[in-house]
């Protein structure tokens, strides 16, 4: 398995991670021991990069990877994020990064994940109560007693990015990135290079549409968080679904799925960058894995360029009331 590095204070993980977030929550039903199993053959087949969140679950996510991974702690790199707070409207996420509330926080999900060291520890999302070079302060203490070993964020704008990486570097920045989602290619992917912070892309088949998973709005459970998505719904759903058409045809030119052709993409824009798809089975981890292998030619990533032009997707990726804690 090809290894990529996040960023210049030594962070190496395979080139591929897997999200473990739809085991526990948000995407329909999963079944434990095949998500379980899922972990235990993403290791076998090289991948050591596991991405969780306190909360994902809340909570549940991070104990069932720190059940899967029990025993194979020295093989694998763990990832969590503090900093949302969930309320009891499901839209709505309360946001706290203080000091305080961060050193609770890392003590929960160590304990959750039966570790005691997070390898790479992310602000989730920006606090905007909270200056940045206070909860950087903070997780650089953590770094020094030895909680954490690096430092993440999630979604962040470029100013705060740059706010943080003064305090202490940041080795990771975690920002939803896609044939549909190509918003991070304007400035953060600038401010990333220029501070030599790593990449890693979330969703990065789309939340599984982008891989032909669902012909129409029913497809999702009752309850898959993916119904509250401007991008799942209405008309927008349909338009949505004329990219997906596209992409089955290269897919089939090439002899690859439409899954792989996803990652493939985001693998090849540059090296500095780790995709994360999130999967509950084996059959499509065995599949994912594949994207590593696969290289497309100048005319192909230009016609996949000419599809998926910046605003291709109709519809925005989260609900209005998520948007407004992005790019902060
Ligand atoms: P996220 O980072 O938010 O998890 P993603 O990685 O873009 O989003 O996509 C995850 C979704 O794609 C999941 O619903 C996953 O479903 P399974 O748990 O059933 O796998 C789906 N998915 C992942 N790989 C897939 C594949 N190869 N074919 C079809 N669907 C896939």
């Amino acid at each position: 398995m090809e290894q990529r590095k996040l960023g210049t204070q030594g962070l190496t993980v395979s080139a591929i991670g897997l999200g473990c977030m739809g085991m526990s929550e948000f995407y329909g039903d999963a079944d434990e021991a095949e998500s379980i199993a899922t972990i235990h053959r993403a290791i076998e087949l090289g991948i050591n990069f596991f991405d969780t969140s306190d909360i994902y679950g809340p909570f549940k996510n991070e104990e069932l990877v720190g059940r899967a991974l029990k025993g194979k702690r020295d093989k694998v790199i763990i990832a969590t994020k503090f900093g949302v707070v969930r309320t009891s409207d499901p839209a709505v996420r309360g946001l706290n990064s203080s000091p305080e509330y961060i050193k609770q926080a890392c003590e929960g999900s160590l304990k959750r994940l039966g570790v005691d060291c997070i390898d790479l520890y992310y602000q989730h999302r920006v606090d905007p109560n909270t200056p940045i070079e206070d909860t950087v302060g903070a997780l650089s203490d953590m770094v020094k007693e030895g909680k954490i070993r690096y430092i993440g964020m999630s979604e962040a704008g470029p100013d705060t990015i740059r706010r943080a990486n003064a305090v202490h570097p940041v080795s990771a920045l975690q920002t939803e990135y896609s044939l549909w989602t190509r918003d991070p290619e304007t400035e953060i992917f600038k401010t990333v290079q220029e501070l030599g912070i790593g990449f890693v892309a979330y969703s990065p088949i789309g939340r599984g549409f982008l891989a032909g998973k669902f012909k129409k709005f029913e497809d999702l459970a009752e309850d898959d968080y993916r119904r509250s998505s401007p991008r799942f719904q209405g008309e927008n759903f349909n338009r949505n679904l004329e990219l997906v058409k596209s992409i089955n045809r290269i897919a089939l030119h090439r002899g690859v799925t439409p899954g792989q052709l996803a990652l493939a993409w985001v693998l090849q824009q540059s090296h500095n960058i780790v995709p994360i798809p999130g999967t509950t089975k084996r059959k499509h981890l065995e599949e994912n894995i594949k994207a590593v292998e696969i290289r497309f030619s100048d005319s192909e990533l230009k016609e996949l360029n000419d599809i998926f032009p910046m605003d291709a997707a109709k519809g925005t990726r989260y609900p209005e009331a998520m948007m407004k804690i992005l790019g902060r």
